[in-house]
């Protein structure tokens, strides 16, 4: 049976894992509690510390996609420091990234990004999921690109965090109203599901709306947007057809062609 959230909410000063001492909390997770931590075995340095009840789930398929994304080493990506089970419970330690996530951020603001800044965004986050897709012997999928799932540095650096239903490899675990692609529904993962997911995070960002349909035009909500650009969210969010060819995909069929799209929005458009 699933455990309440509350049952699972762990004090301040608690230890967790011989280890890691809980200073407070950041934030509740849709399996249990995010928490900040001060490292007892390696000079109390702070990190971030995520706890998923995942009731008995495949323990080792899990802990081997950890030991891969513990092993990804990128700026602009989480570091996970290290992972174990309690119970049932999975941990997950992280460093800290110091910082906003990117939906605080746009509620803050309470007005649409600007698109130029909008375009550098989306080709920043294009080149970390490009590092991830042409990971070897398998790519590795986000499966779960979203707004609360960057983090904006004080530099304006951009990072992303919550690897909770990424995977190495072509099988979606999860889902994201409004963010996932519609073929996740369906347990498919490629590289053009993260594409999709980036194009609703940067039409939420050109909009402050969530995208209501695959391939809605963020014209209809910012007709200040540039046609090049309503294209390109269209063209990263677009449904997969089936003919009697098999799947057709409208959208751009993986990260290198969304790479090229973000190019082109960046030729002025002379209207
Ligand atoms: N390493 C980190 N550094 C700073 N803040 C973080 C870090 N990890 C998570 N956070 C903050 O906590 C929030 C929730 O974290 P995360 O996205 O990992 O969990 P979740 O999405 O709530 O959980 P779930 O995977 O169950 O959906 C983030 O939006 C971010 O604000
Ligand atoms: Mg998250």
């Amino acid at each position: 049976m699933q455990k309440s959230n509350e049952s699972l909410l762990l004090d301040n000063f608690h230890l967790v894992n011989e280890r890691y001492r809980i200073i407070r909390l950041l934030a509740r997770g849709g399996e249990g509690y995010i928490y900040l931590v001060q490292d007892s075995y390696n000079n109390n340095q702070i990190c971030v510390m995520k706890q998923m009840y995942l009731g008995p789930a495949d323990l080792q398929g899990i802990e081997k996609d950890y030991q891969l994304f513990s092993n990804l080493f990128h700026t602009n990506i989480v570091q996970v420091l290290d992972f174990f089970w309690e119970n049932e419970v999975f941990f997950v330690i992280m460093n800290y990234i110091a910082g906003e996530n990117m939906k605080d951020y746009l509620r803050k603001m309470n007005k649409p990004v600007e698109e130029a800044k909008v375009l550098n965004w989306g080709l920043k986050l294009a080149h970390i999921l490009r590092f991830l897709h042409n990971k070897k012997p398998l790519p590795i999928f986000h499966a779960d690109i979203a707004p609360d799932n960057i983090v904006i540095m004080p530099n304006g650096e951009l990072v992303l965090i919550d690897f909770g239903i990424a995977r190495a490899g072509f099988d979606a675990v999860g889902l994201r109203e409004n963010y996932s692609a519609p073929e996740q529904v369906n347990g498919i993962l490629d590289a053009s599901c993260d594409v999709y997911s980036l194009g609703a995070t940067l039409y939420k960002c050109l909009t402050l709306k969530d995208q209501p349909d695959p391939g809605a035009d963020p014209k209809k909500e910012n007709p200040n947007i540039s046609n090049r650009t309503a294209e390109l969210i269209k063209k990263a969010t677009a449904k997969t057809k089936s003919s009697f060819l098999g799947l057709v995909k409208n959208r751009y069929a993986n990260i290198d062609e969304f790479i090229d799209g973000i190019h082109q929005c960046f030729v002025r458009e002379s209207k």
